[in-house]
């Protein structure tokens, strides 16, 4: 995963960028550099190693002022051009996390204009278009808020201009960037954990933010370009705790953290040429071609990402697909057929039960397997002949909230490259599914920003012991998730239905006491859902319901409506999913319970 240090110091500052990768590591990647001002020149050193690698390169450099970045590609080999930083014009550097969705577009308009690409990234178009702006006033401040506002999709980035050593320029949307402020020297990173051993007083920037850093001072300008204040908190944590930062829980810091995961996840999609089996491991290509079925094994929120996986794979990918839950598989007679791809999903790699159904399968005849997961080193990946490594970074929470979005975001991509070997997916269709995942980030932030009016409305379940939670089709998974999310960690009894069933038996526990939490996304299985909704109201149930633009559903005596910021299409799951997160969340404050470590519960269930 993708991290950012930048320094200015009187001292040089190669150490200090050095170390904050190094603190970085734990969150994966496949190549590092930096780029400090030595001489009046820029000096870059990049490679594809070790962070220790780049320490070796770096023994004759120095530098007082530099940026630096760790950057984990996803397919192909990872290579020095690819890594960061960027460097335009032997002027402009830029390390960059996220994804810029319209790069494509950038890319060909100052190619047009002259610029040489030197790399495969979106993030290059970044360092260009800076440069075009700076060329016309010297002020890298206005330069960089100038290209920012053609970039669409999500950032955090550190910029550094060679005739300019006297500051840094950074900035976020949808991916974490915070300033730590030290006696004369300033940094910036994108995790506190990259600068504690420099300095402890950190500054959160938010959402749209522009920050420009000095030797001696900093200043912050909002997303309307007004400079304001942010309060600056003094980090309590040790140099090794994975840390909390600005939240109050693990489970809300990966919540938020959501926007950065995915892209990461994402990387390998940033250029078109991306949708390949080798996405998933040097055999894919002929496994993929080999199978005709898929059988998904997972437990807990793992096997709800397959459930909505299977709506993708037999609707996209005309794929037959069975999905089940792993400690009953296990113990099941089951009939193998030897043309099936077998695909565990765990966060942690280590779940026993999918371990145990996986080398079940395996006994049953079954050669091809693909494990999607969290952990690179964890048993499952292990066993498993395929791998794909979402690139959620460590979830600490027992709640798994950023795990899910990563495998749904995977597992999206595993649909489309099948998509596409069995030539079911135009030219046409997959520019459309890469724009809408490139876009993923940024729709998350949208929904994140829904957080205020999400914990304003938590108020109303404090006090409730059952909830119900609805959905249809392809989100019907994630009503279950809502209500898993819901019942772990407020410990309200929540309950997950198929809308259309609720008039087989669940209508009988509908009174005006049961709070109805609805899925509704603007999709074809809206109208059928609005009669289920009927169904409630005329028996007195209240009715929360999470809807999209252009859904016409509206507020009314006993309906409470969230407004979702946008339609999604295949995608609509992981935005549902996060405002349910959030709900879950803020219930949990609301009664008080221990959100990280809830009672009973284990984030790595390695017994059976
Ligand atoms: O590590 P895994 O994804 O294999 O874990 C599976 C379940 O134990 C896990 O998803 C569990 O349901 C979570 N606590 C849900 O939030």
């Amino acid at each position: 995963m993708c991290g950012i240090v930048g320094a200015i110091a009187q001292r040089n500052v190669i150490p200090i960028l050095l170390q904050g990768l190094q603190r970085l590591e734990y969150r994966g990647y496949d190549s590092a550099g930096l780029v400090v001002i030595k001489n009046s020149t820029f000096e870059r050193l990049r490679s594809t190693g070790r962070v220790t690698e780049l320490t070796k390169k770096s023994a004759h450099s120095s530098g007082k002022i530099g940026i630096a970045h760790t950057r984990w590609a996803t397919h192909g080999v990872p290579s020095e051009r690819n890594a960061h930083p960027h460097i335009s014009c032997d002027s402009v550097a830029v390390v960059h996390n996220g994804i810029i969705e319209n790069y494509e577009e950038l890319r060909a308009q100052l190619t047009a204009r002259g610029y040489l690409f030197s790399s495969d990234t979106d993030s290059e178009v970044i360092a260009h278009l800076i440069h075009s702006y700076y060329l016309q006033n010297n002020d890298l401040l206005a330069a960089t808020r100038a290209a920012l506002v053609e970039l669409i999709g999500a950032y955090a980035i550190c910029v550094l201009a060679v005739n300019n050593p006297q500051h840094l320029v950074c900035a976020r949307r949808g991916s974490p960037l915070l300033l730590g402020l030290g006696e004369n020297e300033n940094f910036v990173a994108s995790d506190v954990s990259a600068v504690l051993a420099v300095t402890k007083n950190i500054v959160y920037l938010a959402e749209g933010d522009v920050a420009e850093i000095n030797l001696h001072s900093y200043r912050i300008f909002d997303e309307g370009g007004k400079q304001v204040q942010r309060a600056m908190h003094v980090s309590e944590l040790s140099n090794d705790s994975v840390e909390l930062g600005e939240y109050s829980h693990y489970m809300q810091k990966e919540i938020f953290e959501q926007p950065q995961a995915l892209a990461d996840t994402l990387e390998a999609v940033c250029n078109s040429q991306a949708l390949i089996p080798g996405l998933f491991g040097a055999d894919a290509a002929v496994d993929f071609k080999n199978i005709g079925s898929i059988l998904i094994l997972a437990c807990g929120t793992s096997h709800h990402a397959g459930m909505v996986a299977r709506y993708w794979l037999e609707d996209i990918a005309g794929i037959p697909c069975t999905v089940e839950i792993a400690s009953e598989y296990r113990y099941r007679k089951s009939v193998a057929n030897d043309k099936t791809l077998v695909v565990t999903i765990s966060q942690s790699g280590e779940t026993a039960d999918t371990i145990a159904a996986l080398n079940h399968a395996m006994l049953l005849g079954h050669v091809y397997t693909l494990a999607i997961c969290n952990v690179p080193e964890s048993a499952l990946v292990r066993l498993s002949r395929l791998r794909f490594l979402t690139r959620a970074g460590p979830e600490i929470g027992v709640a798994s909230t950023k795990a899910f979005t990563t495998q749904l975001a995977a597992l999206f991509l595993l649909t489309l490259v099948l998509t596409k070997q069995h030539q079911r997916l135009s030219a046409e269709e997959e520019r459309e599914h890469l724009h809408q995942l490139r876009h993923l980030p940024s729709a998350v932030q949208l929904v994140l920003n829904m957080a205020p009016e999400i914990a304003l409305l938590s108020e109303k379940f404090a006090s409730k012991h059952h909830t119900l939670f609805l959905g249809r089709g392809l989100h019907y998974p994630i009503a279950l998730e809502g209500a898993l999310k819901l019942k772990e960690i407020s410990y309200i009894h929540a309950e997950a239905y198929p809308a259309g069933e609720l008039k087989h038996g669940p209508l009988a526990l509908v009174d005006k006491y049961m709070p109805v939490i609805a899925v509704a996304p603007n999709d074809t299985l809206l109208e059928k859902l609005k009669s289920n909704l009927q169904e409630v109201r005329a028996r007195g149930g209240e009715l929360f319901v999470f809807a999209d633009a252009g859904t016409r559903l509206q507020s009314s005596e006993g309906v409470t409506l969230i407004q979702m910021p946008e339609h999604a299409g295949y995608l609509s799951p992981i935005l549902h999913t996060v405002a349910l997160q959030l709900l879950a969340y803020y219930v949990a404050l609301q009664k008080g319970t221990d959100v990280d470590k809830p009672r009973n519960l284990a984030k790595s269930v390695t017994v059976e």
